[in-house]
């Protein structure tokens, strides 16, 4: 989708292509509304038409690179501000009125990528040369199955995305920086894990404690790269059993990523209004609080911290993930 070469080191950076991606939440973009957002270390907009329809572009002008999102939304097209090009939703320019007839007018010189939306979120395809057209995407069970209430918390962290994915695939921080939480105070505080594959990823999991703390997590890679993981709750926090987190990290660019975390439960009828009602009055705010925990500590880390690192046996599940991440990057490389 780029013309410019990558290199292993900038993809490794800035995220993988040949795959989808989270965008924002759907709610970002209104009805009639656009909206900048960068991905990948890249620019681009989000278009929606008054219907609901919507689009995602490069935002970069086909005339002379200026930024589509500081335009003006036509209902089914954008009108560049600098000299009033017309791009459609599909990238085609429709119009220069500066000069009718232009050649310009009729061809599609504006990437537009494949958009889909899920449980409340922007889902985009980025594509290679190789791979242009969208892979096969198999979404997450918690966020289509009818049974599950699965609601988005989303966030933007000063933290490059690789570092956001490890933190999920280490358990083990649950019981040492979230021991102050409602959720993650009890079980024990050593461990030994082991990593288990599975045929769409791997679990990263105790070998002897379950149903207590963070004790498990599967890396996912469906189509779309995610994590699933459960916290059980204490009887108090209403019904549906444990509380199950579905993660996915959108990389912004080099230095940050957006966070999405899906946080759902089992819960039919009236137990999914009783779930839903405890979890805006009482329990979001308890999870931001987690979060923030989170969020402070991977903002602090250093810019070399996985250059000079002394790892142990808890830090599997993160070398594995790097091996996959390295190896795929190497694997689109341009350059
Ligand atoms: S740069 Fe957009 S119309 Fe000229
Ligand atoms: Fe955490």
């Amino acid at each position: 989708m780029t013309t410019t070469p990558l290199t292993a080191d900038h993809l490794y950076a800035t995220g993988l292509r040949g795959q989808w991606h989270p965008v924002v939440p759907s709610s970002f973009v209104a009805p009639g509304a656009m909206r900048k957002v960068t991905v990948l270390g890249e620019q681009w907009l989000l278009f929606r038409r008054s219907d609901g329809t919507l689009s995602m572009l490069a935002d970069r002008c086909p005339h002379r690179g200026a930024p589509l999102s500081l335009g003006k939304h036509l209902g089914d097209r954008v009108a560049c501000w600098y000299h009033g090009v017309e791009v459609e939703t599909d990238g085609t320019v429709s119009s220069v009125p500066g000069l009718p007839g232009c050649n310009l007018e009729g061809k599609q010189l504006v990437v537009s990528l494949p958009v889909k939306e899920v449980s409340g979120a922007v889902l985009a395809y980025f594509g290679t040369e190789e791979q242009p057209q969208p892979v096969e995407l198999t979404l997450p069970e918690p966020l289509t199955d009818p049974d599950t209430e699965a609601i988005l918390c989303y966030a933007e962290w000063n933290v490059p995305w690789r570092y956001a994915v490890e933190n999920l695939l280490d358990p083990m921080h649950g019981a040492f920086l979230h021991h102050d939480s409602h959720t993650m105070f009890d079980g024990d505080t050593t461990a030994k894990f082991r990593i288990r594959e599975t045929d769409r990823g791997y679990f990263f999991e105790k070998t002897d404690q379950r149903g207590v703390n963070f004790d498990w997590v599967e890396l996912c890679r469906t189509g779309v790269d995610w994590v699933d993981l459960s916290i059980p709750y204490p009887p108090s926090a209403g019904p549906g059993g444990p509380f199950g987190i579905v993660g996915m990290v959108r990389p912004v660019d080099a230095e940050r990523c957006a966070v999405f975390f899906w946080r759902y439960r089992t819960v039919q009828g009236w137990q999914r209004d009783t779930w839903r009602f405890l979890y805006k009055t009482l329990i979001e705010k308890r999870h931001w609080e987690v979060l923030e925990q989170d969020r402070v500590m991977l903002e602090a880390m250093p810019a070399d911290a996985d250059q000079r690192e002394n790892l142990y046996q808890h830090d599997l599940g993160v070398v594995r993930l790097r091996r996959l991440y390295r190896g795929g990057a190497e694997a689109q490389a341009t350059a």
